[in-house]
């Protein structure tokens, strides 16, 4: 697939088929999505690969952890945003929202999603050796952009699930990840059901006026 088109075309996605990946699928993901550049090459981070029953098992917990802890979906901000970025989470709002059944709450609808993965049959959880600073959470934003786009390029959907972060020690437990790894975030991965309409919500991008400067 061509890199420009892929990168142009790729959006996440929030419904799956149950249709499991293959092993060997996984494995090219990864070893595409590990081509990222890392600061002195450190590659600061591990890759937890979950499906099938532990997937389940996973997804389970987090569901009911959300739920008893009324956790939610969230900017990550210190203070309250600036209207112009209040915007465009109500931009995404507007395109998620079309999509979903009339009585499903939106927040509810993002919530236990990413709780249980929207469904997909793979979750990856990335995780980082908490001896580095947040300097290197960057190595871990360029791995993911390398995945998704690796993704879309196997024909594969993914989502981004920031969410989970929120549940760090009950994932580490869960997955007997050791204590000095930090949870950064996870990746929904499976094939998109092309029928749900959810997958046809697209967001869009602000103009690239709104976010660039130039000094000539
Ligand atoms: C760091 C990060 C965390 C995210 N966390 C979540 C999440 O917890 N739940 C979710 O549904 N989507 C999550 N997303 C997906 C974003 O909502 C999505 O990337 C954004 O709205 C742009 O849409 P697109 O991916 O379809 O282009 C996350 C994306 C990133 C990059």
């Amino acid at each position: 697939m061509e890199l420009l088109k892929a990168i142009e075309e790729r959006r996440s996605t929030r419904a799956f088929l149950e249709r499991p990946v293959d092993h060997d699928k996984i494995e090219t993901l990864i070893r595409l999505a590990t081509q990222a550049p890392s600061a002195i090459n450190l590659q600061p981070y591990e890759l937890t690969i979950v499906s099938g029953k532990e997937k389940q098992r996973l997804s389970r917990l987090l569901v009911k952890r959300m739920r008893e802890r009324n956790i939610s979906c969230g900017p990550g901000a210190k203070s309250p945003l600036p209207e112009y970025f209040v915007e465009r989470e109500r931009g995404l709002f507007n395109v998620i929202r079309p999509n979903l059944p009339e009585q499903t709450p939106f927040q509810d609808f993002i919530n236990e999603g990413s709780c249980h993965f929207y469904g997909a049959p793979t979750a990856i959880v990335i995780t980082i050796d908490q001896v580095f600073s947040s300097a290197r959470l960057t190595d871990i934003g360029v791995l993911v952009g390398y995945l998704v786009m690796s993704a879309h390029a196997l024909g594969l959907g993914t989502c981004p699930i920031g969410l989970i972060t929120a549940f760090d020690d009950d994932i580490k437990e869960s997955l007997n990840i050791p204590d000095k790894k930090k949870v950064v975030i996870g990746v929904a991965v499976g094939y998109p059901d092309p029928e749900a309409p959810i997958n046809r919500s697209r967001s869009d991008r602000v103009p690239i006026e709104d976010l660039v400067k130039w000094r000539e």
